[in-house]
């Protein structure tokens, strides 16, 4: 805790004392000008809130607002540990009035009885995750899939009012009423006067997250107040016959069972915040999704031309503009955020829009990336055991709204106009959502059939596997026998995407389903194309052959990436770099980069004979006695042991060749520092899962309080994401990290290639998609 007399530099506070004076924070520590100007009822913050606080995640990432009252949190890292530990930071305070309302307005409330108490998202523990044990079920991905249809004829129908209309304000005409539609639907509730609903709606989260003036705060509380009784009145009909479908008949059977979990209490407060969280997010996401890529046509373009896009550009949207903007905490007790003091009973403001544009998580993150490949990890659902139960539920509505929009409607553009938001901190999208376009043009009028077609909608599943982008073969070269080098073009003459060394592209070879890896070789300063150099290797799987027998410059080909599995650390004293083969490629841009850096490195490169191995002349001339060639036809043998009998301190090892090579390396490393070795693997060295040579596990989140069973023929990621957990996966084999989840207790079986020899022995990591726990039970920091 900081005193006044605090010096500057203190540690925990970045504030010069000295050179500010009051207002101070709860701690005695003097406010900053931005902090004291801070307002999130400002249009500023509506408009843009990571915008608007650009300067707190760069100059002072937590910080007091006195004009709210709250400890303001904007960085990624801060706000993910603040929902990881539900203890220290509680939710209780999440749907208390963040501005309290005077006696009128509360005498009306009392009126009405009003008595919201305890949901899912301001409930403490344990009570919170007994009920959401007993609750969870109709929210995952398989039960969800029932709702598919349902949305996709909703979508259809509310499109067909308006397609030959030329305009439209998307949010009154569709996305308000298709949402709440559909809520309904889920939570089991008859479909009621949809106005209503949208204005009971609106009032509660004026009247819970918003600044009402004294004079709206009357009219506010009366529309509360018959919400209120409205929930009341469907639970009570509900009551009488609670079968059928819906959460909420689901819920009040569960009371049969769990009468001190699913209380009376519970049911009547999380009707109303029910009908409220199931829509109005939902609906405010997809406005601020339409609103963000038309706002980018050339994202809205690629999503018309390839609807495969959609699941990740709808995960892009949720994190650059995601309609859950803040959330609230209270701290229980004296803690440390960040490099911040927050004193007990401190009431939080964890800013998750802002958090989903901090730069030291998403990189270039105010760019609009729909293949970002990690957009899904935005905070817009929250984290851990308070993370959103419906948020299944809206990828599904998202993803089939943008198909239904871009489908039907690829021409068309926003219109002119200022966007209004409701004030308040936390839910957030544009009132209105004016669009227009030319009727005449529609493709439906040239094209009824294109109706037919849906894309698959992707829910609990963030695979990069669908993030093909097409690209244009601009030449073809042979670089030497048998291997091409290939420069590969966007399509629009755009610039390609950003790589850095030791990054791979996946071609797809004639058919999605014959995709294969290959290192880049260009330069990534050239941001016109990607270079890469195939093999034709007689023993390939058929990719390279592939390759060689079908590409011709001008052709099209769909690629995925470039993602980086073989990161070259700058910072190394020296380098040694051994290439066997075709296996030059990434070690080329490394050695060109450790050459640009000055860096201390020497390259080491076999291959049958000069004549089979690409870029010699190339290399000689850029590294001239730092290069050593070894051509077996010449009697020159690259001696692994020899070269690395004695361990060399501060030096890595980069390689990449055949896999008898990197074997022999392995052992040749044997003695070394650990790490030392950086190996690029293209393949998996495990086999499939073979489930009468597996045993069952469990595995316990601790985040999210969950205890799940890994079957002997389930991997951990198919296990975690059956029950709403959200990992990322990439190649499902072990070879590109993107599945690693962070391991608290219990031995694991690692069976990835990912994972170095120390890596391994901290055992405080694992790859989901194919290690598994060595025992009966492992805990994972999820
Ligand atoms: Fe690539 Fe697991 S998805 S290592």
């Amino acid at each position: 805790m900081h005193t006044p007399s605090s010096p500057a530099g203190a540690a925990g506070c970045p504030i010069d004392h000295q050179a500010l004076s009051p207002p101070r924070s709860p701690t005695g520590c003097p406010v900053s000008q931005q902090a004291a100007q801070f307002d999130p009822f400002d249009d500023a913050y509506q408009q843009d809130p990571p915008e608007y606080l650009r300067w707190a995640r760069q100059q002072e990432p937590v910080f007091y607002s006195p004009k709210l009252g709250y400890w303001v949190v904007s960085r990624y890292d801060d706000i993910k540990a603040v929902f990881r530990d539900n203890i220290t930071f509680s939710p209780s305070i999440a749907l208390e009035k963040i501005t309290p309302t005077g006696d009128e307005a509360n005498a009306v409330l009392a009126s009405y009885n009003y008595a919201m108490n305890r949901t899912l998202v301001n409930e403490d523990e344990p009570a919170h995750m007994a009920r959401r044990r007993v609750l969870m079920e109709p929210f995952t991905p398989e039960a969800l899939k029932h709702h598919e249809p349902l949305v996709r004829r909703l979508a259809r129908e509310y499109v067909d009012r308006f397609i030959d209309d030329g305009r439209a304000d998307l949010v009154d005409q569709m996305l308000w009423e298709v949402p709440l539609t559909i809520a309904l639907h889920f939570l089991g509730v008859p479909e009621e006067d949809m106005d209503l609903l949208r204005k009971y709606s609106i009032a509660h989260t004026v009247n819970t997250w918003g600044r009402p003036r004294p004079e709206e705060q009357v009219a506010v509380a009366h529309a509360v107040g018959n919400f209120w009784q409205l929930a009341g009145q469907i639970l009570e009909k509900m009551r009488r016959d609670p079968s059928g479908p819906g959460w909420m008949k689901y819920g009040i059977r569960m009371q049969a069972d769990y009468p001190d979990v699913v209380t009376d209490s519970y049911l009547h407060s999380m009707m109303m915040a029910g009908i409220v969280a199931a829509h109005e997010t939902t609906a405010n996401a997809t406005a601020n999704a339409v609103k963000l890529l038309l706002q980018h046509p050339g994202a809205w373009h690629e999503l018309c031309q390839d609807p495969s896009l959609i699941p990740n550009a709808v995960e892009e949207c949720l994190r650059h503009n995601g309609s859950v903007a803040a959330w609230r905490r209270l701290a229980t007790k004296a803690a440390r955020i960040g490099e911040v003091d927050i004193p007990a009973g401190a009431k939080l403001l964890i800013v998750m829009s802002s958090a989903n544009h901090d730069e030291r998580h998403f990189t270039d993150a105010d760019m609009v990336d729909i293949r970002r490949d990690n957009a899904s990890d935005h905070l817009t659902f929250g984290y851990g055991a308070h993370q959103c139960m419906g948020k299944n539920l809206a990828r599904m509505e998202l993803q089939i709204f943008l198909e239904e929009l871009t489908k039907r409607l690829p021409h068309m553009r926003l219109a002119e106009q200022r966007f209004s938001y409701v004030p308040n901190t936390s839910f957030r999208g544009p009132e209105h959502l004016w669009v227009e376009w030319d009727p005449q043009a529609n493709p439906e009028r040239q094209d009824p059939a294109l109706l037919q077609a849906t894309s698959p909608v992707r829910i609990g599943e963030t695979s990069h596997h669908v993030l093909g982008r097409t690209v244009r073969v601009e030449s073809v070269t042979m670089v030497a026998q048998d291997i091409a080098r290939l420069r590969l073009a966007a399509l629009d003459g755009r610039a390609m995407p950003r790589w850095t060394p030791g990054s791979h592209i996946d071609i797809e070879c004639g058919a999605p389903e014959l995709s294969r890896q290959y290192s880049l070789c260009g330069d990534p300063a050239d941001g016109n194309a990607l270079e890469i150099a195939v093999l034709r290797d007689p023993e390939s799987r058929g990719g390279s052959r592939w390759v060689h027998a079908n590409v011709r410059p001008g052709d099209l080909l769909t690629i995925r990436g470039p993602r980086n599995h073989f990161r070259f650390d700058e910072s190394a004293g020296k380098v040694i770099f051994i290439a066997g083969g075709i296996g030059i490629t990434p070690i080329l841009v490394m050695a060109r980069r450790a050459r640009e850096l000055g860096m201390d490195y020497v390259l080491h490169y076999a291959g049958r004979s000069r004549a089979t191995m690409a870029f010699v002349n190339e290399l000689a001339a850029l590294h001239g006695k730092r290069l050593h060639l070894y051509c077996k036809d010449e009697g020159a043998r690259l001696d692994l042991p020899a070269l690395l009998d004695v361990p060399q301190p501060n030096t890595q090892v980069y390689a990449c060749g055949p896999v008898r090579m990197l074997e022999a390396l392995q052992q040749a490393c044997a003695r070394w520092p650990e790490d030392a070795l950086r190996i690029e693997h293209f393949h998996a060295s495990t086999s499939a899962l073979d489930p009468a040579k597996e045993h069952a596990f469990e595995v316990e989140l601790k985040d999210s309080g969950l205890t799940l069973t890994v079957a002997p023929e389930q991997t951990l990621l198919t296990a975690l994401r059956a029950a709403n957990i959200d990992v990322q996966s990439d190649c499902c084999e072990g070879l590109c990290g993107s599945c690693e989840v962070r391991v608290l207790s219990g031995a694991v079986d690692h069976r990835d290639v990912v994972l170095t020899r120390a890596e391994r022995e901290a055992n405080n990591k694992m790859m989901a998609c194919c290690s598994r726990a060595v025992g009966g039970r492992i805990v994972l920091e999820l």
